[in-house]
């Protein structure tokens, strides 16, 4: 089968690699019809991860099952499933208690937890920018999808990660409608946290990059854009609100944060959180952040290198805010959101700006990593239907 294959700093590859395979009874085979490329792709594509190479990236997936495990009893083969990024068991201590973010077993490696598909510390799993995906324990991890699966495939696979990733931003950040909330970060998961606060009732939402494009999709939803690069975020969110600073804002950018000249700065975005919330207020931290950083800041000298960043904790603690931090645990939401999008009230293909056959994924990485004018989100579709340009 074909799949995008890491090779070395910023360069992917398409080519043949062995077909995914049942290997466990509960396995299940997805013949992918569409998969994402990610803001944490970028990560490992750009080296700043220990991704090894001639590994299949593609943690957003979505297909038909052909193929499922002598012990599956749920999932049939010819049903569309969208598959959350997270592998889970659903049967160890922290699945049992929904974090299936932190699955105990599927992380083979025994000081960590939490599996992902082409993942970098993740667990050996390929990814699904391939013609076929292995997804273990099929019946507990793959959501089943309505007969509009096939023609709304840009808005279900967003359930693979970042629609249910923005929304847990909001969780950790107990957005609750009326509030006022602030999102850093206008890509694709700050989009997605912006529309979940708005899907809640948010009474304004702030969301602020310095990437013009992005924020106009942020504009279109009816969010409030700030540049970065004309505007400091907390000196406009405190005008707006009586100087006491919104109610609650989500960190959707990550340990790249930078300035809007490029300027790398771990610390920018969670410090301009806590100056921008007020006393008492949470902040959903679901940008990544790694206990190291080797390929980035060592050579800087910084101490983000081992993963340490300096924020303003004095002002946090004296604020009495609350912060949320990690990987999203996709299967607490992505059936809510499925029925959302099913029902007409959800259209997370809004930010979809591109989508294209597998073929074109080393020009969709090098775009979309440039941040190219117009790239906020590709959908590549492995077994045809890339048409092009969506706009
Ligand atoms: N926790 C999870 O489960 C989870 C899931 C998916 C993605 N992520 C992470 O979320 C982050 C965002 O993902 P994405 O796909 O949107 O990535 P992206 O790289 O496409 O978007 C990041 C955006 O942040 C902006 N930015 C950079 N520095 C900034 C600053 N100082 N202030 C404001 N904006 C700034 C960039 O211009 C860009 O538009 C990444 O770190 C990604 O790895 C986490
Ligand atoms: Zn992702
Ligand atoms: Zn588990």
């Amino acid at each position: 089968m074909k799949a995008a294959v890491y090779e070395s700093p910023r360069t992917v590859t398409v080519k043949d690699v062995p077909d995914a395979k049942i290997e466990h009874p509960c396995d299940i085979i997805v013949k992918i019809t569409a998969t994402n490329i990610c803001g944490s792709d970028l990560h490992m594509y750009e080296g700043r991860t220990s991704f090894e190479s001639g590994r299949t990236l593609g943690h957003e997936n979505m297909g038909q099952v052909v193929e499922v495990g002598s012990a599956v009893s749920k999932v049939q083969v010819g049903e569309y499933v969208v598959l959350p990024f997270n592998i889970a068991c659903g049967f160890c201590k922290q699945c049992e208690r929904g974090l299936t973010n932190y699955c105990l077993t599927m992380q083979p490696e025994p000081a960590l937890a939490g599996a992902a598909y082409g993942f970098a510390e993740m667990g050996p799993y390929q990814g699904g920018q391939a013609e076929l995906l292995r997804v273990p324990y099929g019946d507990f991890n793959a959501l089943r999808l309505g007969e509009d699966a096939a023609e709304r495939q840009t808005d279900y696979v967003m359930l693979a990660d970042i629609f249910p990733t923005g929304y847990h931003a909001t969780e950790m950040a107990h957005v609750k409608p009326g509030d006022q909330t602030i999102v850093f970060g206008a890509g694709p998961v700050g989009l997605m946290a912006a529309y979940s606060a708005l899907l809640k009732g948010a009474g304004r939402v702030w969301v602020a990059d310095h990437q013009p494009d992005r924020l106009r999709k942020a504009e279109e939803i009816g969010a409030i854009p700030i540049n970065t690069a004309e505007q400091e975020p907390a000196e406009v969110v405190k005008e707006a609100t009586l100087g006491l600073g919104a109610d609650n804002g989500c960190e959707c950018v990550g340990y790249q944060a930078h300035d809007p000249s490029g300027q790398e700065d771990a610390s920018l975005t969670l410090n301009g959180l806590i100056d921008s919330v007020r006393f008492t207020g949470d902040l959903g931290v679901v940008g990544v952040f790694l206990p190291e950083d080797p390929g980035g800041a060592e050579a800087q000298g910084k101490l983000e290198a081992q993963g340490k960043v300096p924020i303003d904790f004095g002002m946090m603690w004296f604020k009495g805010q609350h912060m949320g931090t990690g990987q999203a645990p996709v299967k607490r939401y992505n059936r809510a959101l499925r029925d959302l999008i099913a029902g007409d009230k959800a259209k997370p293909s809004f930010i979809v700006s591109h989508e294209l056959g597998l073929d074109e994924a080393p020009a969709a990485y090098e775009h979309f990593d440039a941040r190219d004018e117009g790239w906020t989100k590709v959908v590549l579709h492995p077994n045809g239907h890339g048409n092009g340009h969506k706009q």
